[in-house]
């Protein structure tokens, strides 16, 4: 166990300067002596969660050209904003900042709380985002703890599982002293460029001498990996319904999974359910539509964190009526060249495209 009373300051220095000598350039990033504008910050933070930062990257310029201040994110609806994230994922991430960035705009005249207190209490925002956006815009000496860092600490202490308790204690110890930003990012990103998951580079790492793992020689076993659990699996049925050459997309409500977001409806089968049922099921109880089912177009598999997801999709044919938002918040009958106007999630995309190659917008 590394005695933080004893050797943290020396542990601060080395990962400081470390970090001056190799910290990547990210967009994010205020260079040396800028003042990092926190609105950037905070959106980095929120799309680097569960995100590689190469996938983060283009998403996060496109964002600042179309969102380029708090107060022009406040002011954009919902369905741009969903828009924007469209195929990064984790979609309430985007709900909840949007309506964190509205509340700062309407309680705080549109800049960032620098009290930990206000700012964890916005929607989304949890310890991790705390600790990241007060440390790195506002300097102040607030811990954070992500998946790089309980890396490192794993190893430092060479503990199979750490508590979380114990990880954002050590990150507590190490934080206070000159520039608690730079030193929460020197954690992180020595976990994600030297102490990586598998062959960490501990030859290229400055605190290799406090590294218990490392004298143990135990650094690949630590943290030790997590038996994945089988995901629990659904079996969906999805609805293509045309319509005078369009087809019915709908929004799902907040607070569901992907909600938000747009798509085809779809119902989960029940048991010995017939694919043409669930679907006309769906239709009925979420626009109040009645369809008579067509062919099948095609399936999808998509794997979220906790679900494991077949979409079966099934082109469908209007009967009568019109539609209602009852079990969705929106509907619209889209034309082809409109599909790509709505934030489609990755695998409602796919099922577009099934939809799209077919003759079904064919006269
Ligand atoms: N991962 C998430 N945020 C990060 C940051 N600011 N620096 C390095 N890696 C990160």
């Amino acid at each position: 166990m590394i005695k933080i009373a004893a050797v943290g300051g020396e542990i601060r220095a080395a990962l400081l300067a470390w970090y001056d000598a190799h910290r990547r350039d990210l967009p994010w990033r205020a260079a040396a002596a800028e003042t990092p504008d926190p609105y950037r910050v905070w959106l980095s933070e929120v799309m680097l969660q569960q995100t590689r930062v190469e996938t983060v990257r283009p998403y996060y310029e496109r964002w600042l050209e179309r969102f380029p201040t708090l107060e022009s994110l406040a002011e954009a609806p919902r369905d741009e904003v969903m828009k924007a994230w469209e195929g990064l994922g984790y979609y309430s991430r985007a709900r909840n900042f949007h309506r964190a960035v509205r509340e700062v705009a309407e309680s705080y005249g549109g800049t960032v709380p620098s009290e930990p207190e206000a700012f964890r209490a916005l929607p989304g925002v949890g310890r991790y985002t705390a600790g990241a956006v007060m440390s790195i815009a506002y300097g102040r000496e607030a811990p954070l703890v992500d998946g790089n860092v309980r890396r490192v600490f794993a190893r430092w202490m060479d503990a199979p599982d750490p508590r979380d308790a114990e990880l954002w204690s050590l990150a507590g110890a190490l934080v206070p002293g000159p520039r608690p930003g730079d030193l929460n990012q020197a954690l992180m990103e020595l976990g994600a460029t030297v102490c990586t998951p598998r062959s960490p580079r501990c030859g290229a790492c400055p605190v290799a001498q406090w590294c218990a793992a490392r004298a143990a020689g135990t650094q690949e076993q630590r943290p030790a990996r997590r038996v994945a659990k089988p995901l629990p699996h659904e079996d969906t049925a999805v609805a293509v319904v045309r319509h005078a050459s369009r087809l019915l997309l709908v929004r799902r409500r907040p607070g569901v999974r992907l909600g938000g977001m747009w798509g085809f409806p779809g119902a989960v089968r029940r048991p010995d359910e017939a694919v043409g049922a669930a679907a006309a099921r769906a239709v009925h109880e979420g626009v109040g539509l009645d369809v008579q089912t067509m062919d099948p177009l095609g399936v999808v598999e998509h794997t979220f964190t906790h679900v494991r997801v077949t979409y079966r999709a099934i082109w469908c044919e209007v009967q009568g009526g019109e539609p209602a938002a009852l079990g969705y918040d929106a509907w619209v009958w889209a034309a082809r060249d409109e599909l790509d106007r709505y934030a489609l999630p990755s695998a409602q995309k796919k099922l577009a495209a099934l939809a799209t190659e077919t003759s079904l917008f064919s006269p």
